[in-house]
């Protein structure tokens, strides 16, 4: 990847043109959703199909700007703790065990055990410490439950963040917000008032070889165009799962990688692990090889 630029794009080209830079093509909805975001400091909710590059865009925003990716990955069950700040329980023992008695009595030797030393950052406070340092990603929020989101609004809300024993901790400006969604569950409204939003579908043919190209560099065209063309007609069948584009650049490098210069049956047959990854889909999908991998 190039030199990181640093400040902020000023335009949706530019910031098109740095994206691309980094290995990720932007169409224009996308790039104008990041742009607003980057300028305007709001978060941005990016929803989609699977693997379309939801969180791939934060990475290399983050890598182009010379900004910290600072990761929150969502999933059931996720807490606040885990979210903000934990206490280091097993250092305030030991350093509670090696105080003396007269230590303990001392005015701020309690104080000490709550204090900064003690103090485990999670992403939410490493991110409102790092502030416009950083991208925070807020990855597959869709998986956490509803009083984790409600959570997650007053902390985007206002970006402070008060910790009891020590005090509040507020961003001076913020950092760049993405929180991505598969949609698995509808997202609440209020979450959503507060992002720009843009949905991530498939990408339309010619970019899709394009993104084959930047990222699978060394496949021929001519193999990148076969495979968008199979893996698209693949998307019209009624797959558990259908593949997204990491899949695509996937089996477009296993291919090249089996010396193969075009999709045919057999190259697909003999390849369809790459993109087809469920018992029933792949079923489906060899009954109709001959017309996913058909030329026309
Ligand atoms: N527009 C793009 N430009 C460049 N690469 C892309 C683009 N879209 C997808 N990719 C590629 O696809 C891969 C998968 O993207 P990513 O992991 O961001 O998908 P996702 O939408 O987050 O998927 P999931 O829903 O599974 O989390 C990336 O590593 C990247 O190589
Ligand atoms: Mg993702």
């Amino acid at each position: 990847m190039d030199q990181p630029v640093p400040g902020q794009p000023a335009s949706v080209a530019e910031l098109t043109a740095i994206l691309r830079q980094g290995g990720y093509l932007a169409d224009r909805g996308l790039a104008t959703a990041l742009y607003v975001a980057l300028s305007l400091q709001r978060p941005v909710l990016l929803e989609g199909e699977v693997g379309v590059g939801k969180t791939e865009a934060a990475k290399v925003l983050a890598a182009a700007f010379g900004r910290r990716l600072i990761r929150l990955q969502c999933y059931e069950g996720i807490d606040t703790s885990q979210a903000l700040y934990e206490w280091d329980y097993a250092r305030q023992m030991l350093y509670v065990r090696a105080l003396s008695e007269r230590q303990i009595t001392e005015d701020d030797a309690v104080d000490k055990v709550f204090g900064p030393r003690f103090l485990l950052e999670r992403p939410l406070l490493e991110a409102v410490r790092a502030g416009d340092q950083a991208v925070l990603l807020i990855d597959e929020v869709d998986r956490a439950d509803d009083e984790f989101e409600a959570f997650l609004l007053e902390v985007l809300s206002d970006f402070q963040i008060s910790i009891p024993e020590i005090g509040t901790v507020r961003a001076a400006s913020p950092p760049l917000v993405i929180l991505t969604s598969n949609r698995t569950r509808e997202l609440h409204d209020a979450l959503k008032r507060r992002c720009l939003y843009h949905w991530i579908g498939y990408p339309p043919a010619a970019r899709e070889v394009e993104i084959v190209l930047v990222r699978a560099p060394g496949v021929p065209e001519r193999l990148a165009q076969s495979v968008v063309r199979a893996v698209s007609r693949l998307r019209e069948l009624d797959l558990a799962k259908p593949p997204g584009v990491a899949e695509t650049i996937d089996w477009a490098r296993t291919l090249d990688f089996l010396g193969a210069a075009e999709l045919g049956p057999q190259a697909a047959a003999d390849t369809l692990g790459a993109v087809v990854k469920e018992r029933d889909d792949l079923e489906l999908v060899q009954e109709n090889l001959e017309e996913i991998t058909s030329g026309g």
